[in-house]
């Protein structure tokens, strides 16, 4: 039995409070259809800034009516301290993704992502903190790692930053790590390398790449690959981030607490192939991708050139075991894209 099988054994006995930031977010919806399939009892907070309700309208739709009856939503802003510390009333585990993601956006607005990233996030570890939370475990990021060369990235060797929001995305884990010293508060950072998987936003300038190119398929719109196509990332399937957030919630073993982990696959594809696997993976259903072909823009500011995950300190401390490789996650993934993006009617 895995480990993960262990914690899913022991949540089907055990029923616990969560609190789920960003819970109307790609992931944040991920984790509270996982949680809630596993009968835990969440609440969820979100102010709708980059999240939806149609993400939450899904997640209903996908549980028992029992199941959904032990979710609480609060629309409310991790900027304010006042509605964290209201949210973390007698929760047992927190899962902190609210932020303002994408490099680009924080290069565009420093100052909105910094309040959102770093003043957000120190508001929850008060919270948390004063609430006596048993743990909390938040997004980190694999932006973190900046110009280092060195691949594949091992958790204690970092580069410098090279966007505003890998540096509030680094402030967080020194956050943490001085509210261990200070407070002695558990948490535990999961660096996320590229998340992808349903819900994930295909709308607007800051979208991800997966998400964005498959609108640009399924609607048959020009879709750009930012250099040569070349420059690669450790794409990890939305299911693996679930379970390393279950198992950093769950683990007894205090090697295990106040770390931070890689949360990826340790497998590399650059642009170029993921845009081959994707069109290979769509083709069959729209006939109008035979003559797709990319088109090759500059270099996008801010990003890395290539970058892969070591999760070796995941796999040993975590029993982190990701289930899902590229291949299977793209499958689900456009199928959901397939399904929601041509059907749907609130996404267009
Ligand atoms: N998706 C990835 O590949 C990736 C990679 C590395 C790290 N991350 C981190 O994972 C977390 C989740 O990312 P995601 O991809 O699900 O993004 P997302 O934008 O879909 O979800 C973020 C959610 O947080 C909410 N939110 C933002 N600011 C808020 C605030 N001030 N108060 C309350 N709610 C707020 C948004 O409305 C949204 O629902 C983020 O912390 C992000 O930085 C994501």
């Amino acid at each position: 039995m895995t480990r993960f099988q262990k914690i899913r054994q022991h949540l089907s006995q055990h029923q616990y409070y969560w609190l789920v930031t960003g819970v109307a977010g790609f992931i944040g919806s991920n984790l509270l259809e996982g949680l809630l399939k596993l009968n835990q009892k969440i609440i969820g907070l979100d102010n709708f800034s980059t999240g939806y309700q149609h993400n939450l309208d899904q997640v209903r739709e996908s549980v028992e009516p029992e199941l959904w009856r032990n979710f609480k939503f609060v629309q409310g802003d991790i900027r304010n301290l006042d509605e964290c510390r209201a949210v973390c009333r007698n929760v047992d585990f927190i899962l902190h993704q609210a932020a303002l993601g994408s490099v680009p956006r924080s290069i565009d607005d420093p100052i909105l992502t910094n309040e959102n990233n770093v003043s957000g996030f120190l508001n929850m570890l008060v919270a948390a903190r004063d609430a006596k939370v048993k743990r909390f475990v938040y997004a980190a990021s694999s932006s973190t790692y900046g110009d280092h060369p060195d691949l594949p990235k091992v958790e204690s060797v970092i580069g410098n930053p090279l966007s505003p929001y890998a540096v509030t995305k680094y402030v967080n884990e020194l956050y943490a790590d001085v509210f261990a010293r200070c407070y002695a508060m558990e948490s535990i950072g999961l660096r996320y390398f590229n998340v992808f998987g349903p819900r994930q936003d295909p709308h607007g300038a800051y979208a991800a790449v997966i998400p964005l190119w498959v609108f640009a398929l399924i609607k048959d719109k020009p879709l750009y690959i930012n250099g040569d196509g070349e420059t690669s990332r450790d794409f990890c399937y939305v299911d693996n981030v679930v379970q390393a957030n279950l198992l950093a919630a769950l683990t007894t073993d205090e090697a295990a607490i106040n770390q931070v982990y890689n949360v990826a696959l340790n497998e590399r594809t650059s642009l170029n192939q993921l845009y081959t696997m994707m069109h290979a993976l769509l083709i069959g259903k729209f006939p109008h991708l035979k003559s797709h072909q990319p088109q090759y823009v500059d270099f996008r500011e801010g990003d890395v050139r290539h970058s892969q995950a070591d999760i070796s300190k995941a796999h040993n401390l975590l029993g982190f075991e990701p289930v899902y490789a590229i291949q299977e996650g793209l499958e689900a993934a456009m199928q959901w894209y397939v399904d929601n993006l041509t059907e749907r009617t609130d996404i267009k």
